[in-house]
């Protein structure tokens, strides 16, 4: 069976270079490998803009098209909007049922944010609640892993926390249950208590040491079956069957990218080159980028490493035109215009073919649509089993009166 893989991008605004050079060059490759549900967060963009939807519907539909743009394949992953799947909602719904307040609000992106976006109101419960749908989005199609960046790692963690916290209370099975209540008898009274205070030991002062102590103890336990010995060592650990998997989170690393001014590629930072920028203005931005300082006059030497042209070469350029920035640069031989030129065809060449492919999407609305609309129909088929195995766990497995 391949791995199963879920991700999502918000719909706040047109993707950039950094984007492509992180995020989306990732997905590339994990579509080839896995099985993978990418998704459109559009209620997760309500969490922040609920005040504010105008623009959203418009950057779901840039976004899918973006996505296809740079090769995203509706025929190798499950491309989605993520409200068209209503099983993540009601999956969200019930995991609320179990998640701790606590658990939420210690998040630090809760306060970060809620200080950071002070013109929003964000003490809303869809804003707090912020990872637990995520969690939903993420466990409602067994996701092995998650590819996300470092600022998503935090959420990641709750998601992991409540699949394990709904198998600690759902996923013991009456035949468990009658397997331990048989084991405590063949052990006798005295064994018995020693194998609760172990698990006290365990579960409240979270002892590790205690869970070896008992494989001990229960190894020389004559009279135990080995079902028995294993049913009591998950009831020790508090371990249920596993009803939700335990995602991964697969840390994408950082994009080489910079931006313009040096600094990491970011839309808050104002230093982007968007991936459908018009040629023209491609061109501008990069020919009045700054340059290392000490390079007043075109007389004056300078250093690569000062000048964030050249971190745009480490993306963009071979080894030769490498060298020759560096000699040029250091030897006063070249103006820093000369040296833009190259990076300035690099990035129009790579960026032709997206845009050439956005278009193409952006002209199609019928077929973007249908594209979406199929991704919908086969996420809610894998949806669908997980919510089923949910709902008889949580008892709610009564469409008919037969109890
Ligand atoms: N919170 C993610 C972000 O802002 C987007 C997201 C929503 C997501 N649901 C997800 C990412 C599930 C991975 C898996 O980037
Ligand atoms: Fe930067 Fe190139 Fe100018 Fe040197 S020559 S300062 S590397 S732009």
């Amino acid at each position: 069976m391949r791995e199963i893989i879920v991700s999502g991008m918000r719909p706040t605004g047109r993707l950039h270079l950094g984007h492509y050079h992180g995020v989306l060059k990732n997905w590339l490759r994990l579509q080839e490998e896995a099985e993978c549900y990418f998704f459109v967060a559009d209620w997760h963009a309500l969490t922040t803009h609920y005040e504010t939807i105008q623009g959203i519907s418009v950057a779901v539909w840039d976004l899918l098209i973006e996505w296809l743009a740079v090769g995203v394949d509706p025929d190798k992953a499950v491309l989605f909007i993520q409200s068209h799947v209503p099983e993540h909602a009601e999956l969200a719904l019930l995991l609320g049922m179990l998640t701790p307040l606590s658990w939420l609000e210690r998040v630090p992106t809760f306060k970060d944010q809620q200080e950071k976006l002070r013109e929003r109101d964000l003490a809303t419960f869809g804003f707090l609640g912020y990872p637990l749908l995520m969690t939903a989005d993420i466990l409602v199609y067994d996701a092995h892993k998650v590819p996300v960046g470092a600022d998503q790692v935090a959420h990641l963690e709750i998601s992991r926390e409540l699949a394990r916290r709904f198998n600690s209370f759902y996923g013991r099975d009456a035949d468990a249950a009658t397997q331990v209540e048989k084991g405590l008898q063949v052990m006798g009274k005295r064994a018995a208590k020693t194998f609760l205070s172990l698990q006290q030991r365990f579960q409240q002062d979270g002892d590790a040491l205690a869970v070896s102590e008992a494989v001990v103890f229960l190894g020389g336990q004559a009279g135990l079956s080995a079902e028995m010995r294993e049913q009591l060592l998950a009831h020790l650990e508090g371990k249920g069957r596993e009803i939700l998997r335990e995602p991964q989170a697969l840390l994408t690393a950082a994009s080489k990218m910079p931006g313009l001014d040096g600094q990491k590629m970011s839309k808050s930072y104002g230093n982007t080159i968007p991936l459908r920028e018009a040629p023209e203005v491609v061109r501008k931005k990069i020919r009045t980028m700054p340059t290392d300082p000490a390079r007043v006059a075109r007389t004056d030497p300078g250093t690569p490493e000062k000048c964030p042209v050249w971190a745009l070469h480490q993306v963009y350029s071979g080894p030769e035109t490498q060298a020759w920035v560096r000699n040029g640069c250091t030897t006063a031989s070249i103006g820093c215009l000369d040296c833009k030129q190259p990076v300035i065809e690099a990035v129009l060449a790579e960026q032709a073919p997206i845009r050439e492919r956005a278009e193409y999407w952006a002209a199609r609305p019928q077929q973007l649509t249908e594209i979406a609309h199929a991704g919908a129909q086969r996420a809610r088929q894998r949806a669908a089993q997980t919510l089923e195995r949910v709902r008889a766990a949580m008892g709610l497995a009564h469409e008919r009166h037969d109890c």
